[in-house]
């Protein structure tokens, strides 16, 4: 069972300052091709995701979701009783996301196998089976997120006994990176609309070349030192920025059920996704809002793009 979380003011000590301003991109900069879409939005619920999502989220609403679930370890134990209890409340949350997804479309969950007093937790394949076999996406592949400057915290430097010992009965690897599960709901051809506008969108070569060449293959190396301002575990923007740029398009609606500092929406804004984002802890929702330029008008290429913000908070 999901406990109630209260949050005291004295506890709030989320870093509340964005110290730097993302610049919308431009679309001639990306495609050949495109047009601009004609509205965009960007909500932020706090709230629990499954009940948010039960309330407030329309059938095939949403174009795409990337996320990083809650680890089943340190603070967040307080919410779970068990890890079978914590894989029960994931599956009810991603059935309700499996509900709010168009047909034919791919989502990304990011999660990392990890160990909590002593013991080893494979969440990578126990997330895989929820999404396929419990709840029937369809599979389409994991991408490793290989992190190049290894990792900085204590958190996964597992070789440190054998190290100490120099005996191979104590080896267990690093954990230098994460996984990304993708999945898909019903089959591609089945995209309502594929023959509509959004098929317009052509990248550049070029863009292709510099930007996403690195990232066609199934291991992606993304440091994530280069962000980790306002959340523990936030996301690089750099990997919510690829993911978007090869499984959506502008105008797209993109669902964050874990939002955190609000990484997602952030990108989603440079982007011009709208987006849809839910937070359980509401000592976030100011960064989240002040990431998504709150209340601003977007003007780029000569376009200005009126953009629609709403904000609620959901009872648990
Ligand atoms: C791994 S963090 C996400 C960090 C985020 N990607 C970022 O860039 O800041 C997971 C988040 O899920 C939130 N959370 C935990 N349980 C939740 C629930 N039932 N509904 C909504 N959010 C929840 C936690 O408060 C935490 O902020």
């Amino acid at each position: 069972m999901l406990k109630r979380v209260k949050i005291k003011k004295k506890e709030n000590n989320v870093k509340q300052q964005v110290s730097q301003t993302v610049k919308p991109i431009n679309f001639s900069e990306q495609f050949e091709e495109y047009f601009i879409p004609s509205k965009l939005f960007h909500k932020v619920y706090i709230g629990d995701a499954e009940v948010v999502l039960k309330k407030k989220i329309e059938n095939e609403s949403i174009d795409t979701l990337f996320t990083s679930p809650p680890y089943y370890v340190a603070r967040e134990t307080e919410y779970w009783s068990s890890y079978d209890d914590y894989l029960e409340k994931m599956k009810r949350i991603f059935k309700e996301v499996y509900r709010v997804i168009k047909t034919g479309r791919v989502i990304g969950v990011n999660v990392a196998d990890y160990a909590y007093e002593g013991k080893h937790y494979p969440l990578g394949a126990d997330f895989t089976n929820i999404l396929v076999n419990e709840l029937k996406f369809n599979y389409l592949m994991t991408v490793i997120w290989r992190k190049p400057e290894g990792i900085s915290s204590t958190f996964g430097q597992f070789a440190g006994n054998f190290i100490k010992w120099r005996n191979p009965l104590y080896f267990i690897p690093n954990q230098n990176f994460e996984y990304i599960i993708l999945v898909r709901k019903g089959k591609s051809e089945n995209i309502e609309g594929i023959e509509n506008e959004k098929k317009k969108f052509k990248y550049k070569v070029s863009f292709i070349e510099k930007d996403l060449r690195p990232f066609l293959q199934a291991v992606w190396d993304v440091n994530p030192k280069s962000t980790n301002r306002y959340h523990p575990l936030e996301f690089p923007e750099k990997l919510v920025e690829v993911y978007l740029n090869l499984f959506s398009v502008p105008g797209d609606v993109v669902l964050d059920i874990f939002a955190g500092s609000g990484s997602t929406g952030a990108v989603c804004w440079k982007l011009h996704r709208s987006s849809v984002q839910i937070e359980l802890r509401p000592e976030y929702i100011e960064i989240i809002k002040k990431r998504l330029n709150w209340g601003r008008r977007k003007t780029f290429s000569a376009f200005k793009v009126n953009i629609e913000y709403y904000e609620e908070i959901v009872e648990i």
